[in-house]
């Protein structure tokens, strides 16, 4: 064939495929942004009705993208949390239970789940993870996230309180962190992929690492075209509060309010790096929190709201988070009382990104009638496990519509010193038969119980309950505990590996 007729049908396919994306709107596969927030209560965010937090790009994405009332966490503490978060499964079926990964924790996330970034990378997208992974070391950083399908990683693998921080600075020019952290293990590290960058981590530094590293991720993918997923889970608003110069003293909130402030500026920044990469109309940002706030830190924790309790407990102030959708032009500025949970987000970017879904038991459901108001959640019930789950107890509470039955409940040491007792730990594990019942419609805090109630209608709602619980648990199986494999002081992450006396000589 002649060189110019090569030209012209080569034109003519083009034009041919640009026509028909357009017109079924075959486009260039969405981005997708997904913001985490750490020990960050329902109350806590100012569009959600907190007073004096300052939180102006939280309080704009919600004003101009779509507000959940009514959205889970899988887990009322950190590591069973993230695992469902990434992998659409329960955390019981992962093995992230009980409690929370350690610096020399010997399990982590095993490397046979599927992560969203795993489901996603064959399509062609770039990932990154910046901030908290929370789902294990392990030997030589077997369970970083580059190997969970991240290309990127800039983060403290673990909870920036899981290391001794008592001499170290947590706000410019030189306020120390308050309280002492965990001692006896290594001081906190700065990884980049599996490299210690910095020991201990530099707090006043950190959320500027963050921001100019989701920046350039950001900006450098919108450049080349290649489709991103950025994973973004904060350290905010976890004990101990720190923050960078921007962020500290600037908000009326004291301690927590700068550290929620410097979350919300790197939010802010992340949106402004979309829009300067052009590629804001076509990126699903997404919002919401690990579990509740840690009440035992008083007026440096977070806080719930009307919602009873906090972490470590199954009341709604423990697993209902605030949470946020945002993509101008597709999804309709408003507030929804769905029912969604972090389960979701999964299936919902695998049918966004046209991508295949992980062949295992999935627990999400596709949110998209929701996000594009289209229709009711697919989503009928909600599952909640406690911190330490195991199968003699089960569930300790169900939620089917607007109802939920509590069969068990205790208060934790993490929601201490509240005024209602309940939340204490000194209120310990309870069986209810027949399980407390609450409407949380008409009573989201939890304080009226109806099954005390002499009307019979509420017997069969229970009985409903029961039979929803009874056929989830039968989906139910329990994978090997990754966190009863135990510790080992010689996998704390040591800049220095040779040094001596540990773990006091992991300084760089
Ligand atoms: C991962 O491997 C373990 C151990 O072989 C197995 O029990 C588990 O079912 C596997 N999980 C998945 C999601 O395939
Ligand atoms: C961990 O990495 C070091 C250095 O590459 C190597 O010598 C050691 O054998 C590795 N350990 C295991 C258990 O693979
Ligand atoms: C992480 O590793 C990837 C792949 O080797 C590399 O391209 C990237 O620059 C590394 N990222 C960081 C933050 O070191
Ligand atoms: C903090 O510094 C003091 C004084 O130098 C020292 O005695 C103490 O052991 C340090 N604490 C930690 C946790 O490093
Ligand atoms: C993005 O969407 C908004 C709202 O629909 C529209 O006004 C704007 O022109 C769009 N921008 C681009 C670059 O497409």
């Amino acid at each position: 064939m002649h060189f110019y007729s090569l030209v012209t049908v080569a034109l003519t396919i083009f034009a041919v495929t640009l026509l028909l994306q357009s017109r079924f709107g075959v486009g260039a596969p969405p981005n997708f942004v997904l913001l985490f927030a750490d020990d960050l209560g329902f109350g806590d965010l100012g569009i959600y009705g907190h007073p004096s937090s300052m939180t102006p790009n939280l309080d704009h994405l919600a004003a101009n993208g779509l507000r959940f009332t009514d959205f889970y966490c899988t887990s009322p503490v950190c590591s069973p949390s993230r695992a469902a978060l990434l992998t659409g499964r329960f955390q019981t079926r992962s093995g992230v239970y009980p409690g929370v990964f350690y610096p020399g924790s010997r399990g982590g996330l095993p490397l046979n789940e599927t992560t969203i970034a795993e489901v996603l990378k064959p399509l062609g997208y770039a990932t990154a993870v910046v901030g908290k992974w929370h789902l294990g070391l392990g030997v030589n950083g077997t369970y970083l996230p580059i190997h969970q399908g991240f290309d990127h990683y800039v983060g403290v693998p673990y909870s920036h309180d899981q290391g001794p921080c008592a001499n170290l600075t947590c706000f410019p020019p030189d306020v120390k962190c308050f309280g002492t952290c965990d001692l006896g293990v290594v001081t906190v590290p700065l990884m980049f992929n599996d490299t210690i960058k910095q020991q201990p981590v530099s707090f006043p530094d950190l959320e500027k690492t963050y921001s100019d590293f989701a920046v350039q991720f950001i900006l450098t993918s919108a450049k080349r075209k290649q489709p991103f997923f950025l994973y973004y889970p904060s350290h905010h608003t976890h004990y101990p509060q720190f923050a960078g110069k921007e962020a500290t003293g600037q908000s009326s909130r004291g301690k927590f309010g700068d550290s929620l402030y410097e979350l919300d500026r790197t939010v802010g920044k992340i949106i402004q790096a979309l829009q300067d990469g052009g590629v804001h109309n076509n990126t699903l940002v997404l919002f919401t929190a690990d579990n509740g706030p840690e009440l035992m830190r008083k007026s440096r924790g977070g806080n719930s709201g009307l919602l009873k309790c906090g972490k470590g407990t199954t009341y709604e102030g423990g697993m209902r988070e605030p949470a946020i959708a945002y993509w101008p032009g597709k999804i309709q500025p408003g507030v929804t009382h769905e029912l969604a949970s972090t389960l979701d987000i999964l299936p919902t970017f695998a049918s966004l990104g046209r991508a295949k879904l992980p062949q295992v038991y999935l627990d999400g459901f596709d949110m998209r009638s929701i996000l594009f108001g289209s229709g009711p959640s697919k989503r009928k019930a909600m599952f909640y496990y406690p911190d330490d789950p195991n199968q003699k107890y089960g569930l300790f509470a169900v939620r089917v519509g607007k109802y939920k039955a509590h069969y068990y409940t205790r208060g934790s040491p993490h929601s201490d010193t509240t005024a209602d007792p309940k939340c204490s730990w000194q209120s310990t594990l309870q069986q209810h038969d027949p399980p407390l019942l609450f409407d949380l419609d008409t009573d989201p805090s939890e304080n009226y119980n109806l099954a005390a109630s002499p009307n019979p209608e509420y017997k069969a709602v229970l009985q409903m309950i029961q039979e929803v619980k009874t056929r989830f648990e039968e989906t139910m199986v329990f994978g090997e505990s990754q966190i009863a494999k135990g510790r080992d002081p010689a996998l704390e992450p040591c800049c220095n590996p040779q040094c001596n006396p540990k773990p006091i000589c992991c300084t760089c």
